[in-house]
């Protein structure tokens, strides 16, 4: 086992250094300054914006832990975007764990950033939901307005009325049909939307907008949310792929040679940005659709990802505006479609970003050191988890379908348009009873979402689901992350 680990670690590190070695290419940030002076004294372009109505923004991090510091940081940036827009703190309702800007790993305490030459995004972000209050119930509760249904948390929840406006901004870990939660239970595709099919029918919104980030994030709306609802959706990846981590150690541009995680994410760090530089009253939502897809293809897969849209399209011809408000300092920045940010540097597969974390934090510690010993451990761990997962899956598809079948059935995936599973609480079942069996799926094990799906796709009962796993997990591994102490994610 020990050498198959060190054989794994050795494959790890030539692919890291393979990353390494790529190079960027050289385009650059272009300011439109030449074209202020033919934009001033335009006034046209803001009139289709709210005369009436109240811009909402619920902005939430699915994730804690240090190595997942780059999503808390987003959603600590989003936040200044939207203050900075004129969005009211009373309308801007933040769900994000708080254990990153004072973790002692932190080189910077007190201080978030979201960009290697970034300010600090931490300060003045309100703590609305921290800690154990970021959980799916309390989500849900935020969006529907039902403060009786909360569980501890600021209170705060969308309070909105008919002519209003939310938006809705999500980034961690996800899976197919999942989104990751950092206390369980994780949230389920078909529940969020069984939420905004509530939040439509109560008449207390005019339009929405939903950004989010997630590995196989596609796979959230993919077949499931209805154009009546009057939402339009991007997600930073199609039904089947990664989504990427970015501004992470050992990339270009590089990080203060302190960090040793990921600081954003390809997708986030491209709504973001675009959102910082622009007059938003002259930008629309297909416009910034179409500077995320670019920078977020990132030139050449696999070091990028496809963003969707869903939903209502025809509400995107809407300025980013009506959602966001815009910096008064970034007036004469009007939208033109070649004024957008670069497009260059690598990306990590969200996936792979805390391997590359434990694994610098194991390069710079000390030889012979404590410090060294434990990332060693911290490394290793994760790569036995990730082997325990991918092995016990697909020997489960075998026990079920025979050797033969098991591989193709596991992995089919069903035509474009159709959701990922029929039943999901079978998905929900069958989550619990491989948990039950084999150890918590944790944030890696997210990947597999698709293998249970189509155990429920094709009809499989949960007393042959967990003889299977029985067989193919004779104990549930020891490391912390194969720990149910979380509880089951489903
Ligand atoms: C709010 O939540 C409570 C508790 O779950 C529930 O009983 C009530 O029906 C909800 N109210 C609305 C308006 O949905
Ligand atoms: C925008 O340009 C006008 C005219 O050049 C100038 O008066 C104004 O101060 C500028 N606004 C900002 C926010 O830079």
């Amino acid at each position: 086992m020990i050498r198959y680990i060190a054989g794994a670690l050795v494959l790890i590190v030539l692919s890291i250094s393979a990353v390494d070695s790529r190079t960027l290419g050289d385009d650059v940030l272009k300011l439109p300054s030449e074209v202020s002076n033919f934009i001033h004294g335009s006034s046209s372009s803001d009139n289709d914006d709210d005369a009436v109505g109240t811009r909402w923004a619920v902005l939430i991090a699915g994730s804690n832990g240090y190595y997942n510091y780059r999503h808390q940081a987003d959603v600590c940036h989003a936040y200044q975007t939207l203050k900075n827009g004129g969005l009211k703190d009373e309308n801007i309702i933040v769900f994000m764990y708080d254990d990153i800007a004072f973790d002692e790993q932190n080189p910077r305490p007190g201080v978030i950033i979201n960009n290697p030459l970034g300010q600090d995004v931490y300060a003045g972000v309100p703590k609305d939901y921290t800690g154990e209050n970021v959980n799916v119930n309390n989500f849900f509760a935020v969006l529907l307005g039902n403060k009786t249904d909360l569980t501890g948390g600021s209170g705060k929840v969308v309070n909105s009325g008919p002519d209003d406006h939310i938006f809705v901004y999500y980034t961690d870990h996800g899976g197919p049909g999942v989104l990751g939660m950092p206390t369980y239970p994780n949230m389920y595709a078909y529940d969020l939307i069984d939420v905004l099919k509530k939040k439509h029918a109560s008449g207390t919104y005019k339009s929405f907008v939903f950004y989010l980030e997630a590995c196989e994030s596609g796979s959230i709306f993919e077949g499931l949310l209805p154009k009546g609802l009057n939402i339009y959706a991007t997600t930073a990846s199609n039904a089947v792929e990664s989504s990427w981590g970015y501004y992470c150690p050992g990339e270009y541009p590089s990080l203060p040679s302190e960090y040793d995680t990921c600081l954003g994410d390809l997708y986030s760090i491209a709504w973001l940005e675009d959102s910082d530089l622009h007059n938003l009253r002259t930008e629309s939502l297909k416009q910034q659709y179409k500077v995320v897809k670019e920078r977020t293809i990132n030139k050449d897969l696999p070091y990028g990802s496809h963003v969707m849209e869903y939903g209502n399209s025809e509400l995107s011809v809407q300025h980013l505006y009506m959602y966001m408000g815009t910096n008064p300092s970034n007036d004469n920045m009007s939208f033109v479609e070649d004024n957008s940010l670069p497009i260059n540097s690598m990306a990590v597969n969200q996936r792979d970003a805390d391997l590359i974390h434990f694994w610098h934090k194991f390069r710079r510690a000390p030889e012979g050191s404590p410090k060294k010993m434990k990332a060693q451990k911290q490394f290793l761990d994760m790569m036995s988890h990730r082997m325990h997962i991918d092995n016990s899956i697909p020997l489960i598809g075998k026990l079920l379908f025979g050797f033969e079948k098991g591989a193709e059935v596991l992995k089919s995936v069903r035509p474009s348009g159709e959701p990922l599973v029929d039943d999901w609480e079978c998905l929900k079942t069958m989550v619990r009873t491989y948990e039950t069996q084999c150890g918590s799926l944790s944030q890696y094990g997210m990947k597999h979402m698709r293998s249970l799906a189509n155990i429920c796709n094709a009809g499989i009962s949960k007393e042959m689901m967990a003889e299977a796993s029985a067989q193919a997990c004779v104990t549930i591994p020891t490391g912390s992350w194969s720990s149910l102490h979380r509880g089951l994610s489903a």
